[in-house]
This record gives C-alpha cells, sequence and structure tokens, in this order.
C-alpha cells in the first residue's frame, strides 16, 4: 500500500498534465473571444480546416461571429474576420504580434532552411532597393527580355508557329511566367561561356524548362508538405527534390550566371558576409524561389482565362494595349524590331491594372498568422475588446471577409474587369461597407510586416504577359462554352489558387 499510492498519484498526475496538455481544460475566459474546441483533443478543427479551410471558417463564422478560438494540432488560433477591425491586426505591435516565430518553423520545414535573426531584416532591405522604385525598372526589363526569349524565339522562322498550337492553358502560363521570373531574378546563361548568343538563350530555354518541371512536382506536394502530412514515400520524394533545388539554385552556380538581379545577389551576400554555411545560402536560395514564383504563374492563368471567357473585358484591355503600342510609336511588322512595352508604358494601362486586380480578388486567397507573444486586447472597430492569450496564434483570412463579401463586392463571384475602375478611366479605390469605408478591400498579397515584397513586380510581370500575348498571339479557348474549372481546395490560405483541372486552349502567332 506504501508504495502504491504514490504511483497512483504520480500516473493521476500525469494523466492530468497530459489532458492539460492535450487541451481538455482549457475554458474561455470572461472577456475572450467563444472558444471552439472541437471534439478531438488537441488536433481540435485541423481536419475541416484542412479539407477546406474557406467551408471551415465561413461555418465557424455564422456559429460565432466574427471573431471566435478554434483549436488546432495544439494551438489556439483566433481568428478575426471584421475587414473594419483588420487595423487591429495589421498595425498591432512587433512586440505583440510576431511573424517571425511563425514563419520559422514553416521555412524549417518545407525547404530546409534555418532562420537567423535578421532573415527578415535583410529581406526588406533588399526588396526596398531593388523591387521598388528604379530597381524595379531593371526587374522588368530583365523580365521583358526573358518573355521575349521565351515566347517570341522563333518569330522569325516563319512557318509552323503561324499554325494554330494547341496546349493546356494552365500549364502554359505558369510554364512561360515560372520561367521568365526565375531568369530574371537567378540569372542567364553567359553567352561567353557557349558559342554564341543565340546558344545561351536556348540554353537558358532548356535549363528553365527542366527546372519548372521539377518545381511543378514540388509544387504539387506542397500543401501536404506544409501541413507535416505526406506519406513516408511523398516524404522521401519532397526531400530529393529539396536537395535537387539547393544544388540547381547553389551559390557557386549562380555565381557563374550573367544579369543576377541585385534582390538575389545582395540576399546571398549578406548572408555571406555574416558567415553563413553555403550549403544553408543554398537552401535559402529554393525559398526565394518559390516565394517569387509560386504565386505569379497561376495568377497569369486566371488573368487570361477570365478575358477569353469576358469578351467585353477582353476588348476593352485590348483596345488600351493597341492604343499603347501606337502611342509610343512602335509598330508589330513581321521581321521588325520586337515591341519594347517599357516601364513608362507600364504606368499608363488602367484596363489592365483593373483586369489583374481583378483576378487577384476572385483567386488569391492568403491566410495571415501572427505569434501572440503578450497578453493582448484585440480592440474592435465598433468599440468591442477582447482578451487574446499569449502563445496563441492570430489569424485571417480576407477571402471571406472582404474579396467576396457582397457588399463590398456585389455579384462577388463574377468577374468584372471594371470593378477597380472610376467612371473617369482613374483607379477606383473607394468601397463601402454598410456605409462606411473599407480600407482593406482586397489583400492578395497580405498585410503589414509580412505584406508580398515583390508585389509591384509581380503586377508587371502579370501584366508583360499578357500584354505580349495579345501582341503577338491569337489565343481562344478550345472548347469556348467550357466551364471555368473548380478551385482546388487544398490550397486555400497558400496565396494564388490553382484550379482542380486544367483547360485547353490554342494560340498561334499573328504575325
Ligand atoms: C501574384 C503573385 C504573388 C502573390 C499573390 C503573392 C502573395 C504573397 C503573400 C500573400 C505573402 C505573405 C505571406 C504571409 O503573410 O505569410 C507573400 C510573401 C512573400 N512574397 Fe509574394 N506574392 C506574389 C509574387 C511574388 C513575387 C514575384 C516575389 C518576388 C520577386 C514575391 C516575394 C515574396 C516574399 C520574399 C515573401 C515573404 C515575405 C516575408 O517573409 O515577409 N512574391 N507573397
Ligand atoms: C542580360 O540582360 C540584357 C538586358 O536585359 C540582355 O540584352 C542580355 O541578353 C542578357 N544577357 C544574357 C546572357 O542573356
Ligand atoms: C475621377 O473620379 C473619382 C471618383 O469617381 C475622383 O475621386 C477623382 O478625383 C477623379 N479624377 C479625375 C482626374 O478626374
Amino acid at each position: 500500500m506504501g508504495l502504491l499510492l504514490p504511483i497512483i498519484l504520480s500516473c493521476l498526475a500525469a494523466l492530468i498534465a497530459g489532458l492539460y496538455v492535450l487541451g481538455v481544460f482549457r475554458q474561455r475566459r470572461p472577456g475572450e473571444p467563444p472558444l471552439d474546441k472541437g471534439l478531438v483533443p488537441w488536433l481540435g478543427h485541423v481536419f475541416e480546416f484542412r479539407r477546406n479551410t474557406f467551408k471551415f471558417l465561413q461555418r465557424m463564422k455564422q456559429k460565432h461571429g466574427d471573431v471566435f478560438t478554434v483549436q488546432m494540432g495544439g494551438f489556439y488560433f483566433t481568428f478575426l474576420q471584421d475587414p473594419m477591425s483588420f487595423g487591429a491586426f495589421v498595425k498591432e505591435t512587433r512586440e505583440k504580434l510576431d511573424f517571425v516565430k511563425f514563419a520559422v518553423h514553416l521555412v524549417r520545414r518545407v525547404f530546409g532552411y534555418v532562420a537567423i535573426e535578421n532573415d527578415h531584416h535583410l529581406l526588406e532591405v533588399s526588396s526596398n532597393k531593388h523591387l521598388k522604385g528604379d530597381g524595379l525598372g531593371v526587374m522588368t526589363q530583365a523580365m521583358m527580355s526573358n518573355l521575349q526569349n521565351l515566347m517570341l524565339h522563333n518569330i522569325n522562322s516563319d512557318g509552323e508557329q503561324k499554325t494554330w498550337i494547341e496546349d493546356g492553358l494552365f500549364m502554359y502560363c505558369y510554364n512561360i511566367v515560372f520561367r521568365a521570373g526565375y531568369l530574371s531574378l537567378y540569372g542567364n546563361v553567359p553567352s561567353k561561356s557557349v558559342e554564341s548568343e543565340e546558344k545561351a538563350k536556348e540554353k537558358d530555354r532548356a535549363e528553365s524548362e527542366a527546372l519548372f518541371y521539377e518545381f511543378r512536382k514540388y509544387d504539387q506536394l506542397f500543401p501536404n508538405l506544409a501541413y507535416g502530412i505526406l506519406s513516408p514515400k511523398q516524404r522521401a520524394e519532397a526531400n530529393s527534390l529539396m536537395n535537387y533545388f539547393w544544388k540547381t539554385l547553389s551559390v557557386q552556380k549562380i555565381k557563374a550566371k550573367d544579369n543576377i538581379s541585385r534582390w538575389v545577389g545582395d540576399m546571398q551576400q549578406a548572408r555571406e558576409e555574416l558567415g553563413m554555411e553555403e550549403s544553408m545560402i543554398n537552401k535559402y536560395m529554393f525559398l526565394l524561389l518559390w516565394a517569387s514564383q509560386g504565386n505569379t504563374g497561376p495568377s497569369s492563368f486566371w488573368l487570361l482565362l477570365f478575358l477569353m471567357k469576358h469578351p467585353e473585358a477582353m476588348k476593352a484591355v485590348k483596345e488600351e494595349v493597341d492604343r499603347l503600342v501606337k502611342e509610343s510609336g512602335q509598330e508589330v511588322k513581321p521581321g521588325g524590331p520586337l515591341i519594347d512595352l517599357t516601364r513608362e508604358m507600364l504606368t499608363k494601362t488602367p484596363v489592365l491594372d483593373s483586369a489583374v486586380e481583378e483576378t487577384l480578388r476572385l483567386t488569391a486567397a492568403p491566410l495571415l498568422t501572427r505569434a501572440v507573444l503578450k497578453d493582448m486586447t484585440l480592440k474592435m472597430a465598433d468599440g468591442r475588446e477582447y482578451l487574446i492569450r499569449e502563445g496563441d496564434r492570430l489569424a485571417m483570412f480576407p477571402y471571406i471577409d472582404v474579396h467576396v463579401d457582397p457588399e463590398i463586392h456585389p455579384e462577388p463571384h463574377s468577374f468584372k474587369y471594371d470593378r477597380f475602375l472610376n467612371p473617369n478611366g482613374t483607379r477606383k479605390t473607394d468601397f463601402y461597407k454598410a456605409g462606411k469605408k473599407v480600407k482593406y478591400y482586397t489583400m492578395p498579397w497580405g498585410a503589414g510586416v509580412s505584406m508580398c515584397p515583390g508585389r509591384f513586380f509581380a503586377t508587371n510581370e502579370l501584366k508583360q504577359f499578357a500584354f505580349l500575348m495579345l501582341v503577338y498571339f491569337d489565343f481562344e479557348l478550345k472548347n469556348p462554352d467550357e466551364k471555368i474549372p473548380e478551385i482546388d481546395f487544398k490550397r486555400w490560405g497558400f496565396g494564388s489558387m490553382q484550379p482542380l483541372n486544367d483547360i485547353k486552349f490554342r494560340y498561334r502567332l499573328r504575325y
């Protein structure tokens, strides 16, 4: 007996500690948002969330209102779903809401990169210099010359290109935009390393094609990789893909290239100066590839698809593009020089801008997450206040609350190319909910500290690609009546959405 009691007691203590860890005892305290732990201890709602984030959050919003806390995989996530109160999330200090801490785990799991303290600062510094202002001009020029290489390399080889070519629209767009973006950031094969400039360009095309092929494999594994639920076989595949990218994008290889972007170059150099091991810098190079190339390609697909499905939009954009070419004094003619879309021309495209913004409204759905570092009070726009606990997560999924809110964007599920245009042709930025102006009326790029630093470049990439398609090619859906494919629900929260299936189209050179 003397021995049994302590054993029983310690078992009991272990059990209680276990249940505690599993979150069984957590109760909603006064002043906290509604708490929904779900039925499964610790895991909570994670399965339903993963199956379809949109549907789950919509259900929770209906049940609990616009602020609630749910348990998922050992964490308590408080979702803020009132768009008028988004400022409370976006502008909270870094002492209370931290993005970096949250990102560090993910980055290690999916890219193998072990973060350092200055990572985020280095990214901001380099992005401010090279993805904005004059730096953006350089990037945009590189993008143009790489797009031309990929899309127009056989324009003067007369004959075969002028016949229709059939392809899957998603794969076609993703392929070109990915490869051109990659070459613009990571540089070109130097012409002195091969016989001629032509040979160098050919090599750029071949190497980027091989890279895209592998990238797509990784891309498809990505959602489950991020959630940590790959099968052992898939896990092995993901590992071997990572190895491939670390090698292919290695510092050694990149240093041998011409035209490497300052954005990539600076970030590599800064890490070298901090004494980071080269193998770790290689991993960061892969992280940057994914961040920079995973979204723009899919977005370019939706843009072209929406234009093809909406003749009035296609007509308006085409007119704008034709006018732009004419006003620049250029002309497309067989055998003539390629059209150059200058940075200045890119500032005079309100119709295309609106079409791009509308495309992103419908198809970019990021989940924004922060770690709560200190107990804090969430102050809502209407005066309500909620206590949020240290150690929890705070999250937003703006797609539900703004992108498809019928009050902010009437007929939210239809594509209206001029939704972001004022009647006088300027950019529309006034949107209202319950009579009040909505500041965050779309959030494809996230917001606050983690807002996409590539957003200006990404927008230019989309516009440049659409521009070249419109100027140089006829293109149409193989079956014009085919429905717009469903969105792949597994990717809610990961940025640009992808279609569940591809859609056939055909294209041919016009000149
Ligand atoms: C349509 C295209 C794009 C979309 C929709 C998009 C969207 C986003 C979003 C939503 C985030 C924030 C993620 C978060 O809060 O956790 C993000 C981050 C990021 N994006 Fe983009 N992006 C696009 C293109 C690009 C491009 C072209 C580049 C680079 C040239 C880029 C570089 C980055 C980087 C480096 C981050 C990480 C920022 C950080 O850690 O603070 N993105 N992007
Ligand atoms: C480097 O970029 C310039 C202009 O952007 C381009 O003309 C040149 O062909 C590029 N170099 C290589 C090796 O492709
Ligand atoms: C265009 O119209 C919007 C609102 O419709 C207005 O705010 C803006 O000042 C106008 N701009 C010009 C240049 O007329």
